[in-house]
């Protein structure tokens, strides 16, 4: 018996109210941000470190096409908020395994919302003193923020808009989809 590949058709996609990237969209888009990463890596230490959880898809399809060696890492933090307010605490639940001293480190996330989040990460990371330390965040919310920090490498640059998909989850579903899109209001405010 031939098993289907039924990311395409999850039922979950019921539950957006449109879709942003599909799955093509996206993976052409991390296809240009793995082509920067080859160019602006090469012949140097690099370390891409995820964040859990929703940097995981973008942290493994770069890693497939990057096309440089390099070694892989994640780091855990969770941010303290409503289901969707305003983060009000970060606080680190995986430390990094591998030591980056003196490597050359991307930090590989799913969206820079509020920017608190990287920002806790950010320095925490660069007390381990590595060579240089990026940020690759696939989703940029446009709005106003208290803080603002440089993000190298950007996919896509959006509205404040709530999405999921590709990593981005509601209440810890959704990460699956293969394309990210907009959340229908009435599945949070029912
Ligand atoms: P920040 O600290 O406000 O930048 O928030 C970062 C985290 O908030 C992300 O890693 C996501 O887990 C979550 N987040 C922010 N905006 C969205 C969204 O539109 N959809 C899903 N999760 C989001
Ligand atoms: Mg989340």
């Amino acid at each position: 018996m031939t098993e289907q590949d039924q990311s395409t058709d999850s039922p979950e996609l019921a539950d957006l109210e449109s879709v942003l990237y599909t799955q093509e969209q996206v993976q052409a888009k991390v296809t240009e941000l793995a082509a920067r990463l080859r160019e602006d890596y090469r012949g140097r230490n690099l370390v891409l470190i995820g964040i859990l959880k929703g940097g995981i898809p973008l942290l493994v399809d770069l890693s497939r096409k990057i096309g440089l060696p390099h070694q892989i890492d994640m780091i855990g933090a969770q941010s303290y908020r409503g289901t969707m307010g305003p983060v009000q605490e970060v606080r680190i639940t995986k430390m990094l395994d591998l030591p980056i001293r003196g490597k050359d480190v991307v930090l590989v996330e799913d969206i820079y919302d509020t920017g608190n989040t990287l920002v806790k990460i950010k320095a925490m990371v660069e007390t381990f003193e590595p060579r240089s330390l990026e940020i690759c965040a696939f989703i940029y919310k446009h709005k106003e923020r208290k803080q603002d920090m440089e993000i190298k490498y950007v996919g896509y640059e959006i509205e404040d808009v709530f999405v999921v998909g590709y990593g981005l989850d509601y209440d810890e579903f959704y990460r699956n989809l293969p394309c990210i899109g907009v959340l229908d209001p009435k599945i949070y405010s029912s």
